[in-house]
């Protein structure tokens, strides 16, 4: 966990780049930009160990001891996430390999394959002398390991690979039979009477077998994960008590966060919105901290990176206009932020992102206004010690589960169903409604949330059904939608009707599914007259407990079930039957809200965010006007002095355009 007593504020630091002179000149303008943290050394590893076992630390320590005495403290990277030239030299196999075979050359960065052992040695070594360099160096406050594992290579399917995950297969399945019985290799005669024989799902003529597939994804998320281990274990060897993170990228498909974030001491994560987004944009922002701050366990996570204004990496880049960036900073720490820091410090002048943006822009500091506004929210920061170590507590669950999206994902299923679009809809509806909400797995802890939506949850792993009825036996409430409960961990179909172990509890069972053309309209008639639309899919229904609150009156079963809930113990169980468009959502989780007593902290119009941070008897209100127009805001009894200008607040208040407030609530 993270051991501030202050927000932090910084950005990645690249020293490396730039002569010696500019370091000082830097440690100045970091000063009086109110940085107080850097990560330093995420691509160093070339300059840091220059020729094999050579290890070259004194212009590092130089860089370290100059920003100690501007009182900087130092996120350190373990600097393994571009190997060096001579290490790809000796060792051309570390190479990964692409699902064609084709090898990914150096020249960039992130060119390893996690399986080589040739890698592995070398980046423990280097993980080693830095942990025992600067195991005592005051100005280091935490680790930071490689650099957004998987952002470039998300899978490598050479042969090494092929090797690690036949033992990998054998662990998990210790006879050929069980793994035959687990794939299905009966189909399509991929029966294997030899370990050799298998491999990763290498580009096949047509769709590869399914539960290979997912094994692959989910060893490949191991394998990952073991180098961070490694480079974890190492360091806790020698600091045990400085905090430990990997940055993470929202909501990135590849690797399973929620097996990751137990082997992180903290979170954290890397937000690029494109300044064009708008409203939607801000909100997919918002719901990236939210599972964030929810794979911490709720604990304060780090915004490890953001741009001052323009990414280089977009078909275009736009700036971000006067005020947003301080806007999407707060964003950050509202849901649960301790520090905010940016890709990078200075500006490069060479190398693939000369274009990308920084605290300090290639004009300079001076004449700057990216600077100028880098400047003044650091100064802003350094007034909220207040807010480090307090918590966004929500009631409400949403399941994002990665297994579950891997499995969406494959070729073969009855319509397309684009998982992370889906459950966004679901966050959507609490963003609007200022309601806190947090992500969790499928097997994870629901014990502190009022209600859990799983949407989609197509792969239900064993015990999971049981989780969720305990969870609405003793008096949650559950929501899931169509294509739920569908297969098991090794993408089997569950048989006797669909829903398969959850039928029970959400009262129904489901005959067919009917996934509907584009365009195509499905009216939805609800039971207290009202009428509402959906699209995309619908499933055929039976009534097995459960009532229906909605039926479709346009399909040809007439009147079958859209939306069902079913009493279960001491709690309730809904089930989304169609793709209901986004009024028909608001109206039905409005309504569950409301039973639940789940209310908003304030009455605010679209496009401000309200949000609460808890600190034992503290509370901090905050709210972010994101509009360009002054909003009129609600406060509902609450009451506070705003922590940014000291001013009270109570009854109701008007923000200016683009204003923040943080209430700290009387
Ligand atoms: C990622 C990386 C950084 C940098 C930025 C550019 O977040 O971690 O090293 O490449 O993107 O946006
Ligand atoms: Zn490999």
């Amino acid at each position: 966990m993270l051991q501030n007593t202050h927000l932090y504020y910084g950005g990645d630091y690249n020293p490396e780049q730039w002569p010696e002179s500019v370091w000082q000149e830097d440690a100045r303008l970091m000063q009086t930009a109110g940085v107080n943290l850097v990560s330093l050394g995420i691509f160093s590893w070339a300059k840091l160990e220059p020729a094999p076992g050579q290890y070259e630390f004194a212009w590092l320590d130089r860089v370290i001891d100059l920003l100690h005495q501007h009182g900087i403290s130092v996120d350190l990277a373990t600097a393994t996430a571009s190997p060096p030239a001579w290490l790809v030299r000796r060792y051309p196999e570390l190479l990964p390999q692409d699902a064609n075979g084709t090898v990914l050359h150096s020249g960039s960065r992130q060119h390893y394959c996690p399986n080589s052992p040739h890698y592995r040695e070398a980046a423990a070594a280097l993980t080693r002398q830095l942990a025992e360099h600067y195991r005592h160096h005051p100005a280091v406050v935490m680790w930071h390991i490689n650099n957004e594992y998987g952002c470039h290579v998300a899978s490598c399917f050479c042969d090494r690979c092929a090797a690690a995950f036949r033992g990998w297969l054998k662990a998990r399945y210790a006879t050929l039979d069980a793994l035959n019985e687990a794939w299905g290799t009966a189909f399509w005669s991929q029966w294997y009477g030899d370990w050799e024989e298998i491999f990763p799902p290498r580009k096949t003529p047509t769709m590869a077998n399914p539960a290979q597939q997912i094994d692959y994804k989910r060893f490949y998320s191991d394998s990952v994960l073991a180098l961070h281990r490694r480079e974890y274990e190492i360091i806790k060897e020698h600091t045990p008590g400085l905090p430990v993170t990997t940055n993470f990228m929202g909501f990135f498909g590849p690797f399973d966060y929620h097996q990751w974030a137990r082997h992180v001491d903290f979170t954290s994560w890397d937000s690029y919105p494109d300044p064009n987004d708008g409203v939607n944009g801000l909100a997919v922002n918002a719901a990236a901290h939210d599972l964030t701050r929810s794979l911490g366990g709720g604990k304060p996570f780090l915004l490890m990176e953001q741009v001052s204004s323009q990414v280089s990496w977009r078909p275009v880049n736009s700036l971000k206009p006067p005020g947003q960036m301080r806007l999407h900073s707060y964003q950050a720490v509202s849901r649960g932020a301790d520090g905010v820091l940016f890709f990078q410090w200075r500006a490069a002048r060479a190398g693939a992102e000369k274009y990308h943006g920084a605290m300090v822009p290639h004009v300079g500091a001076e004449r700057s206004r990216v600077f100028r506004e880098v400047a003044d929210l650091g100064r802003e920061l350094q007034t909220l010690d207040a807010l480090a170590g307090s918590r966004v507590r929500a009631k409400v669950g949403i399941v994002f589960d990665y297994p579950n999206w891997w499995a969406l994902n494959l070729e073969s299923k009855p319509a397309q169903l684009d998982y992370l679009s889906r459950v966004l809809e679901y966050h959507r509806f609490f963003y609007d409604a200022n309601l806190p909400v947090d992500f969790v797995s499928a097997d994870g802890d629901w014990s502190g949330y009022r209600l859990v939506l799983a949407p989609h949850l197509c792969q239900l792993r064993t015990g999971v059904d049981e989780r969720i009825r305990t969870f609405v036996r003793d008096g949650g409430t559950f929501l899931t939608t169509y294509f739920s409960g569908i297969t098991d961990e090794n993408e089997h179909v569950i048989l006797g009707g669909y829903a398969g172990k959850i039928s029970d509890l959400l009262g129904i069972w489901v005959e067919e599914w009917d996934p509907q053309p584009p365009g195509r309209i499905l009216h939805v008639q609800w039971a207290d007259g009202t009428h509402s639309e959906a699209s995309d899919w619908c499933d055929l229904v039976h009534l097995q407990g459960a009532s229906a609150l909605a039926v479709l009156t346009n399909h040809f079963i007439s009147k079958t079930p859209a939306v069902t809930q079913n009493a279960y113990g001491k709690g309730q169980a809904y089930y989304l039957a169609a793709q209901l468009d986004a009024a028909a959502r608001t109206k039905l989780l409005s309504s569950i809200c409301r039973d639940l007593d789940l209310e908003a902290p304030v009455d605010a119009p679209p496009g401000v965010e309200a949000t609460l941070r808890e600190k034992n008897s503290s509370r901090f209100l905050f709210l972010l006007n994101h509009t360009n127009t002054p909003a009129d805001v609600c406060l509902k009894g609450h009451a506070g002095r705003d922590l940014l200008s000291g001013k009270n607040h109570n009854g109701r208040t008007i923000l200016a355009p683009q204003e923040t407030l943080i209430l700290n609530l009387d």
